[in-house]
């Protein structure tokens, strides 16, 4: 991977970043344009395409902190149960394959609280290569990759690993607060 190309992206994200609040008018329709034209730079493609994604792959940032341009794979069939990156924005751009993303809302408990918590599916789309979703605080959603191989690009505001945020079990009707490190 070109560092100098990756560099530039964070860059232009950044950018639109520091005039506006992150949402789906700036950071879901632009900062999607910007990883259309990134992946179509020379290398890029093949780049993501053979990077390991068995461990994590932060493609641009700082590890605790700030912005972070990371990629995901799955090479086998994965379900992963919701959750939500609290206070963090993120934006899910689909490089190869397909992910049905669902999203839900919280129907019993307090928002952004662990305990109770009933979950109503409100949506579900396949994510196809060059489209991507945007996902303010608090957002809860679940990935599922039913024909991998499938690669996304994940940017978040900050370093999900440091962030106290929720994961959910829809069978056991709650929500409990995961955080890796502090
Ligand atoms: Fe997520």
């Amino acid at each position: 991977m070109n560092q100098q190309i990756v560099d530039q992206l964070a860059k232009d994200i950044l950018s639109l970043i520091g005039k506006e609040h992150p949402a789906q008018q700036n950071i879901g329709t632009r900062a999607t344009t910007l990883i259309q034209g990134f992946i179509q730079k020379p290398g890029v493609g093949d780049s993501l395409a053979n990077l390991d994604i068995s461990k994590k792959v932060r493609l641009w940032g700082s590890q605790g902190s700030g912005m972070q341009i990371l990629l995901h794979g799955a090479d086998t069939p994965k379900r992963g149960s919701p959750h939500d990156h609290g206070q963090s924005w993120a934006l899910y751009f689909q490089v190869s394959g397909v992910t049905e993303m669902s999203t839900y809302q919280r129907i019993s408990g307090a928002p952004g609280r662990p305990g109770r918590a009933v979950l109503e599916k409100t949506d579900q789309t396949n994510l196809t290569p060059g489209n991507a979703m945007f996902f303010g605080p608090l957002v809860i959603h679940s990935t599922q990759h039913s024909a991998p191989p499938a690669r996304w690009i994940r940017v978040t505001g900050t370093d999900l690993d440091y962030v106290e945020r929720l994961r959910f079990s829809i069978e056991r009707k709650e929500a409990v607060i995961e955080q890796k490190y502090s």
